[in-house]
């Protein structure tokens, strides 16, 4: 015996609407992806969590010298902080941000900047940034870490 199902006109309007909606989602993912070339970041640096403190460069945190106008800031997060947390930097220099973190996930991410990272513990994490205009910069833990993610932050003064 043959039934035919009964469908409203609206739900199948509705079903071509979600089925249309999906095969869309997937075609730009698959343009993003394979014309594009938009893949997140495949060689990563690894570090062993459990020895940061031991691991060049982490196991000597802070600002670092490395051209006229250019620093390699090397910190850690930890629950709940940075080390160091203070940074200061002449305006017009280029930070070269190289950070971990060796315990939970965190987030890095300096306010009026496009600098926002995700610390997780065993990758190194990168990203630079030209401090031109001079004044004090907030960097947060974007993450929810735990009880102390609220306190979690570090501050970069240009001058
Ligand atoms: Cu670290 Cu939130």
């Amino acid at each position: 015996m043959k039934e035919k199902i009964h469908m409203h006109r609206y739900e199948r309007i509705w079903l071509m609407f979600g089925g249309g909606t999906l095969v869309v989602f997937l075609v730009v993912l698959f343009i993003l992806a394979f014309w594009m070339g938009m893949t997140p970041p495949s060689d990563m640096q690894v570090v062993n969590a459990a020895e940061v403190d031991k691991t060049p460069p982490f196991d000597k945190p802070g600002l670092h010298q490395v051209g006229p106008h250019e620093y390699d800031a090397v910190m850690i997060g930890f629950v709940f902080g940075f080390n160091p947390n203070v940074l200061e930097v002449p305006a017009g220099s280029t930070v070269n941000f190289k950070l971990t973190s060796k315990d939970v996930v965190h987030g890095f991410e300096i306010a009026g900047t496009n600098v926002n990272l995700m610390l997780l513990p065993g990758h190194v994490n990168t990203i630079s940034y030209t401090f031109e205009k001079p004044g004090e910069y907030l960097a947060v833990c974007n993450e929810y870490c735990g009880t102390g993610h609220q306190f979690m932050s570090a501050k970069i003064i240009v001058k």
